[in-house]
């Protein structure tokens, strides 16, 4: 079974709710009536029947939940929700009553109430108005403060001797641009809990550079080794029950006789399963690179550290994508 297929077996035991936002587009129709039809969870479509019937015609919705912000009843008692997480930022009453209307500000409130496990949307909308209704209600999880994202990157076979699980975890490869070493610490924190509970995996956190040991120390004036460096003892001292360990040139992380020579008594070095690179320029081209050149499947952006699960799509997605991404969210549901 393919680990996808795995994820997809894993979250129909769960029969967790998530709400997809975007009742305007036909692929997200579709992949609600598909996930609904292989039980992999129950699904809450935001939108209506009229809409669902002409964006869509003949797609069969039975057992999905259609919820239309405009004529809720649940709108006013998300609008105080709203209010009450966003009156210190300067949001007045009647502005949080009209921003509750917006689907996927809607979508982000169900999950805060609780009236979902979580929430997917993306299909047509950018990153930034995806997450940004999450990191405004739904906040980070306890002990993190950084949302970040990860790819669980997936092997054309198992023959490879620096990757002999065929799995790994490559972060953050899509939301934070330029991460401080504290927002590093998160991410390798959070990632090596997705590569826990999506990947199936037990983790072997890599922080990365060009530098391995303070072999490249001579970065006195971009300070990146230093900014690594730093991140791997904050993260060392907030989770002290981890494998992780850096900074490492990324032979050094997962080639064994590089990791002994380079970094010897390292529990890491050599095998690392999780790589975290130092910033989304390499990160993002880290993973492509992988994907073209390696032959790697990429699931994600895996959307990471936040207090409840929400996830972005990709607006090139097709249906396959959304019910994969619905069933990785159903199994960071706690
Ligand atoms: C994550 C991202 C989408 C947030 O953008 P944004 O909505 O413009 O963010 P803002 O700076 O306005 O912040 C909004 C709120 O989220 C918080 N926030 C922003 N990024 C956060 C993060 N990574 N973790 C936790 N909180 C975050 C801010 O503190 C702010 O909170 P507040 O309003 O309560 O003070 C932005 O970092 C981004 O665009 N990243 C790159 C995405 C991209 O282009 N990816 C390429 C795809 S491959």
């Amino acid at each position: 079974m393919s680990l996808l297929d795995e994820i997809k077996a894993k979250a129909a035991v769960r029969k967790k709710t998530i709400v997809l936002c975007e009742g305007e587009d036909e692929r997200v129709i579709r992949a609600a009536a598909e996930i609904t039809k292989e039980g992999i969870a129950k699904i809450v479509l935001i939108g209506n029947e009229a809409e669902c019937k002409k964006v869509a015609p003949g797609v069969e919705l039975k057992g999905v939940t259609l919820i239309d912000p405009l004529t809720s009843d649940k709108t006013s008692k998300y609008a105080s929700i709203l209010y009450e997480a966003r009156k210190a930022k300067g949001m007045t009453e009647e502005q949080a009553k009209e921003q509750a209307k917006d689907r996927t500000m809607f979508g982000a409130l169900m999950l805060k109430a609780g009236d979902v496990d979580g929430y997917v949307s993306g299909a047509c909308h950018s990153t930034a108005n995806t997450l940004r209704p999450g990191l405004q209600v739904v906040k980070t999880a306890p002990g993190i403060s950084t949302v970040s994202s990860c790819f669980i990157m997936i092997a054309p076979n198992k023959t490879n001797p620096y990757n002999p699980d065929g799995v790994a975890v490559f972060a953050d490869c899509a939301i934070n641009i330029e991460p401080t070493a504290e927002q590093l610490a998160d991410i390798a924190i959070s990632s090596a809990k997705t590569a826990r509970t999506i990947a199936g995996i037990e983790p072997r956190v890599a922080f990365l550079s060009f530098s391995t040991k303070g072999s490249g120390n001579d970065d006195k004036f971009y300070q990146t080794v230093p900014k690594v460096k730093s991140a791997v003892e904050i993260a060392k001292a907030a989770a002290p029950e981890l494998a992780l360990d850096g900074e490492f040139q990324f032979d050094a992380a997962v080639a064994p006789e590089v990791g002994a020579l380079k970094a010897p008594g390292s529990a890491v070095a050599g095998h690392a399963n999780v790589l975290v690179f130092p910033n989304i320029n390499a990160g993002n081209i880290g993973y492509k690179i992988a994907q073209r050149y390696g032959g790697y499947m990429a699931i994600g952006p895996i959307c990471q550290g936040f207090a409840k699960p929400l996830n972005d799509l990709s607006r090139g997605c097709n249906v396959e994508d959304i019910v994969a991404t619905v069933a990785v969210t159903a199994l960071q549901a706690e």
